[in-house]
């Protein structure tokens, strides 16, 4: 789909703005991901400035979680894939509480024998934006990642000081409310990891490129997998055993 047909379909809708629109819409069209993990879609608009541009590409696939209460957002992500037509493209998840948790779950489905194979050719962060939780998604996305891959963050001067009154940012200790949390994940994760280069700043957005030459695996290590298994499955069956017991015990 061309890039005045989505922008006619979104331009009302929160939460990513036209000119950010445009930007994500050419960098898929140059770069040509094939497969996108975005973490954090609420309504879908960004979702949906992507998927226009794997259409036009001729194909291509999104992964892109949120949390449940997501379903409840007007329009919500499903209603706008639908108004534009672009559902093939877009496989919504709901997380029932983070999506470091379904990070966990693409890591499990992808690793075999201790080796991770990673599925993604683009990384979109733009989720809770703190340290804690999208920190860590971004060290275990990155495994995902392919070599050549790209990783995005939004918001990176942002502060939860910017939204003071809501719960969880009173419960933060104030140092925490004054720091823009993604730029301390991007200047100490991401930029000292000897993975990525071709770093790019604008203000809002942050960019970083793994290296194509970047290690993925340490290879196969069925061997160690099994190693640590035969060494530990006396203790694993004698620690299951108590914990039985005890449950037993217990009714
Ligand atoms: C700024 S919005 C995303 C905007 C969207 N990318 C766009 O540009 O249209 C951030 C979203 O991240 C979600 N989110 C924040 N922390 C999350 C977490 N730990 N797990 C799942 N979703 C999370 C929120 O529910 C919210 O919908």
């Amino acid at each position: 789909m061309l890039f005045p047909d989505i922008l006619s379909h979104l331009e009302n809708v929160p939460h990513m703005p036209p000119e950010r629109g445009k930007l994500v819409y050419d960098f898929v069209r140059e770069q040509k991901p094939r497969h996108i993990l975005e973490l954090g879609f609420a309504h879908g608009t960004s979702a949906c400035y992507m998927a226009a541009a794997l259409e036009e590409n001729g194909g291509g696939h999104i992964t892109t979680i949120d949390s449940v209460v997501a379903k409840s957002r007007t329009p919500d992500i499903s209603s706008l894939l639908e108004r534009t037509g672009l559902g093939a493209y877009v496989e919504p998840v709901y997380a029932a509480r983070s999506y470091t948790w379904e990070l966990m779950k693409l890591l499990d489905q992808h690793t075999k024998n201790g080796c991770t194979d990673p599925q993604y050719d683009f990384l979109f962060i733009d989720g809770g934006h703190t340290w804690d939780s999208d920190g860590f998604s971004f060290l275990l996305a990155d495994r995902l990642l392919r070599p050549g891959g790209w990783v995005l963050f939004d918001d990176v001067l942002w502060t939860p000081s910017e939204s003071a009154g809501e719960d969880w940012v009173e419960a933060l200790p104030p140092e925490e409310r004054e720091v823009a949390h993604v730029e301390k994940i991007f200047n100490l994760l991401v930029v000292p990891h000897p993975s990525y280069d071709s770093f790019e700043f604008d203000g809002t957005w942050a960019w970083a490129r793994k290296k194509p030459d970047a290690a993925v695996s340490a290879g196969d290590r069925s061997n160690v997998v099994s190693a640590i298994y035969a060494r530990s499955s006396s203790e694993r069956r004698k620690f299951l055993l108590r914990r039985y017991v005890k449950r037993l015990l217990r009714v």
